[in-house]
């Protein structure tokens, strides 16, 4: 397994990020060096600009992944991403990325990837041939957003003349219905991608034998208690499949997962059983909302209950000295009746539920929170006239933590020292005004200063009593 925590050491890169909200947002709130690339210049000119605001010193190149294994002033990584690339590119990048693997990843080294699976996608594949067919042969517009509807169009004639293939495999209709309801940008990338190969998982893990990784998780955190992801009777069927491979592709036709996010190491060490709890529960933990614990948690199996009077003990432990990170080594000294697996499992289901997550050493929340700061600051104000950036950089955990526009308004005038529901009601109405704009509740855009200030007050309000002491506790301001 590698190391729990990114020391300064340490170099990580993501392939294609994309705008580069992500990985800016990592490479601020984690140790260590990044060198990314994603050959649109736009996004890498995007990401440069999020990098000169936290002043984190990541490195965006808009190299393609082919220039980027060629480089010769990257150096050994211990991770390597991919997130929404693998499935929509040509076999022949894809060699690219493996090869860039076998040559940077370190032994230890954590490699990310995520891709279309089979067989979830089987019903959706002969529909997106439908559309790329279309698209290529008979399409009359230009225009991507029309390119796209002409096609969808055309497959909905097609699937009420009612062939055979699709009285065969009904559930193609399901899939179409719910394509059809997707936005036409995400539908262009999904569906309309040039490049786009669908794999079962053991292909994947086959190819990436050539780069030395082996198989470790997914990140689905409940996926570690296989009993709330299968009934028993299946589990004992998966159970008895020898091969790891095998075991967790039959584990795909039980879930008809068609998407998976996985977590592959170069040489992985299974950590002996007593060794994974120990650091499971030496590590801090924190509260990401004020909310109480919920009283069950959909897991894939169906739901699950918390013991209630436990959730009520981690609650208020967690809640305690202002919301401060805390491990659950101390709690269970104090709580002996608690047993360490009834622990463990209340810990993967609040993490599955967004209620705790995992946090870093206090060294590193020091050394990372300014340029988190920094970063922060530019995607507040950047709320001012856009809603692009939804993500702030979260010191504590490493990672995200989402705020509304509203909320990055009212943070933004926090940053500046301005605090109180009055004074944050006015700096957000005065922005707002500044810009001809209104507030709309129930569909109603209100009129004039006092029906805004009232709103905007009622929104300051719920700010500092719900989600102010958290961002404090994060660190985030
Ligand atoms: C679907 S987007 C995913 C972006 C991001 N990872 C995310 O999940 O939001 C794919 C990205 O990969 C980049 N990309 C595709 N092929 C590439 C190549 N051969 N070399 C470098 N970047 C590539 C694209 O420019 C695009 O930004």
């Amino acid at each position: 397994m590698p190391p729990a925590e990114s020391d300064e050491n340490s170099a990580h890169c993501e392939l294609g990020y994309g705008q580069g909200l992500s990985i800016n947002i990592h490479a601020a709130a984690t140790q260590g060096k990044y060198f990314d690339t994603d050959f649109n210049p736009s996004h890498a000119a995007h990401a440069n600009e999020l990098c000169t605001a936290s002043k984190c010193g990541a490195k965006f190149f808009d190299d393609s992944f082919e220039e980027m294994l060629h480089r010769d002033d990257l150096p050994q990584f211990d991770s390597i991403s991919l997130h929404g690339i693998w499935s929509w590119i040509s076999e022949e990048n894809q060699a690219h990325i493996v090869e860039f693997a076998r040559k940077f990843l370190k032994p230890g080294g954590v490699f990310y990837n995520s891709y279309n699976c089979y067989p979830g996608w089987s019903p959706g594949a002969p529909l997106r041939e439908l559309f790329i067919l279309h698209d290529k042969y008979a399409h009359k517009s230009s225009k991507t957003f029309n390119r796209v509807e002409e096609a969808l169009k055309f497959t909905e004639e097609l699937l009420n003349k009612n062939p055979a293939y699709f009285q065969r495999v009904p559930d193609v209709k399901n899939v179409f219905n719910t394509a059809r309801k997707l936005s036409h940008d995400y539908l262009a990338h999904e569906y309309f991608n040039r490049d786009w190969i669908c794999m079962y998982f053991s292909e994947v893990a086959e190819i990436l034998q050539a780069a030395k990784l082996d198989f470790a998780c997914t990140t689905e955190i409940v996926e570690t208690l296989d009993n709330y992801n299968f009934s028993q009777d299946n589990l004992a069927f998966i159970n008895g499949i020898e091969n790891s491979i095998m075991r967790e592709q039959i584990k795909d036709y039980f879930r008809n997962r068609q998407f998976r996010k996985d977590i592959y190491i170069r040489g992985a060490r299974r950590l002996p059983e007593f060794e994974r709890v120990e650091r499971i529960l030496s590590t801090n933990y924190v509260l990401m909302t004020k909310d109480k614990f919920p009283q069950s948690v959909a897991v894939p199996a169906g739901n699950v209950t918390l013991t209630e009077n436990v959730a009520e003990k981690i609650y208020n432990y967690l809640a305690a000295e202002d919301y401060a990170p805390k491990n659950f080594k101390a709690f269970l000294e104090k709580n002996p009746d608690i047993s360490k697996a009834t622990m463990f499992q209340a810990i993967v289901l609040l993490m599955r539920n967004g209620n705790i997550m995992p946090c870093q050493s206090e060294v590193t929340i020091q050394h990372v929170k300014p340029y988190c700061v920094n970063l922060n600051k530019y995607i507040c104000k950047r709320a001012y006239d856009s809603d692009d950036l939804q993500f702030l950089a979260n010191p504590v955990t490493g990672g995200g933590f989402p705020l509304t526009k509203m909320e990055r308004v009212f943070l933004a005038a926090e940053y500046e020292g301005i605090t109180g529901v009055d004074e944050l009601a006015n700096y957000a109405w005065k922005i707002f005004s500044a810009r001809g704009l209104s507030l709309v509740k129930a569909g109603k855009s209100l009129n004039g200063a006092e029906e805004n200030l009232a709103e905007f007050k009622n929104m300051a309000q719920s700010f500092t009593e719900n989600r102010l002491p958290i961002l404090k506790a994060l660190q985030i301001i």
